[in-house]
This record gives C-alpha cells, structure tokens and sequence, in this order.
C-alpha cells in the first residue's frame, strides 16, 4: 500500500475520528478506549493548529489510513516542547506508513519545537522500535502506570531534542 502524507484539513474530521476510534477500541495502543466524538475531534485539531503543532495524516488512495499530531506543552515555560502521538489503520500496518508519517512529522516539528517527547505502553514493542529507531531516547518508565483487562502495564517516556534529530539528518 502507497500513502501519501499531508497536512490534516477540517474534510478529514469524520475519517480521522473514525480511525482513531478503530485504535482506541483495540484497547492496546492508546490511552484511550473509546472514540472521541466528532467534535472533541474538531477541537483537538483547532488546539493543535492554534499552538503551531503538526496535524498530518497518511492518505491512500481515498482512504485516510494513519495521522500523526504534535501538541504543544499547555503553559508558558512548556510550550517549547510538543508531545506525540500517532497511529495506522490495524490493516495498513507493517508497510512503512508509521515511519513515513513520524519522520514528516519530526521535520516539521522541529522546526517550531525544541524538544518532542511522547509516552509508549512497554507492551507496544513496535511502536516503542519505531520511536528509537528515529532517534527518541528512553527517559523513564512508568512502573505498573496502566491496569487494563486484569493486565499491568509500564510506560515508557521517550524524548528527542532538536539537536539530536538535526545530527540524525546530517
Ligand atoms: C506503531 C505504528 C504507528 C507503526 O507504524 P507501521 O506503519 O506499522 O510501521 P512499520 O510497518 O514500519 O513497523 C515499524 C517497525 O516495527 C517492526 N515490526 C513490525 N511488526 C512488529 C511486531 N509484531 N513486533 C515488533 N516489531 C514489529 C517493523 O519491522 C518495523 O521495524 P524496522 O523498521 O526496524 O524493521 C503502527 O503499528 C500503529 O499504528 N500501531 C497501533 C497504534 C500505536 O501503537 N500508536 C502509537 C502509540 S504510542
């Protein structure tokens, strides 16, 4: 599968909730286990745009099969640094559209941010790869931080300075 990779528009709404929402109730990758409604959706992304973050997603063909955003920190002293998350479509997976997203989004996140941190479940061993393959750096793990379907779970906080990606492109 081809994607093409490109900024998040207001027409995306309904797809990107709907895709999401697919993640979510997978109850594995995300925080979240439910949908965000339409609207919640909507005024994420404006929260997003407002604080110059990157909203992107991977399109193919008609078909929105991945996004990725990068929020910026909520308060003065902590709005140097944008926090991100991201995700693909279950069927889509495997054939490079998260590391194609993740990379556009660290270029263009960089050049707004000094700093872009994430947090990763530790059961997420593809998506935590994918991070320090691009050059994220293990700051923590949060012990037993998540309790789900009987199953405790750490999380690890990952984080990647501007200087550090700039090397990784030299
Ligand atoms: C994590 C995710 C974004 C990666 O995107 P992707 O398009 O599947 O990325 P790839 O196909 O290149 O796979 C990424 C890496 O994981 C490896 N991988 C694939 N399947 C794997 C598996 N079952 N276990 C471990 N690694 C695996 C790939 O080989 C690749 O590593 P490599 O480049 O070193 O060879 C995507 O799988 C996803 O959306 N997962 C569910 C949502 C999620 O986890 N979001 C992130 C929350 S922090």
């Amino acid at each position: 599968m081809t994607a093409i990779i490109r900024p998040t528009t207001a027409d995306d709404v309904a797809a990107l909730q709907a895709l999401v929402g697919a993640v979510a109730l997978e109850r594995r990758y995300l925080g979240a286990t439910q949908p965000f409604t339409l609207q919640q959706t909507r005024d994420y992304l404006a929260h997003v745009e407002a604080g110059g973050g990157v909203a992107l997603v991977a399109v193919s063909g008609e078909r929105l099969v991945g996004w990725t955003d990068i929020l910026p920190g909520p308060f003065e002293g902590l709005t140097h640094y944008g926090r991100l998350g991201m995700g693909v479509a279950a069927d889509a997976r495997g054939q490079g559209i998260g590391p194609a997203l993740l990379q556009a989004a660290l270029r263009l996140g960089f050049e707004r941010f000094q700093r872009i941190e994430l947090e990763v479940f530790a059961s997420n061993t593809r998506a935590h790869r994918l991070y320090l393959r691009l050059g994220f750096v293990e700051e923590g793990r949060r012990r037993a931080a998540r309790l789900i379907d009987g199953q405790a779970d750490d999380i690890l906080m990952m984080g990647m300075l501007r200087e550090e990606w700039t090397k990784t492109q030299t």
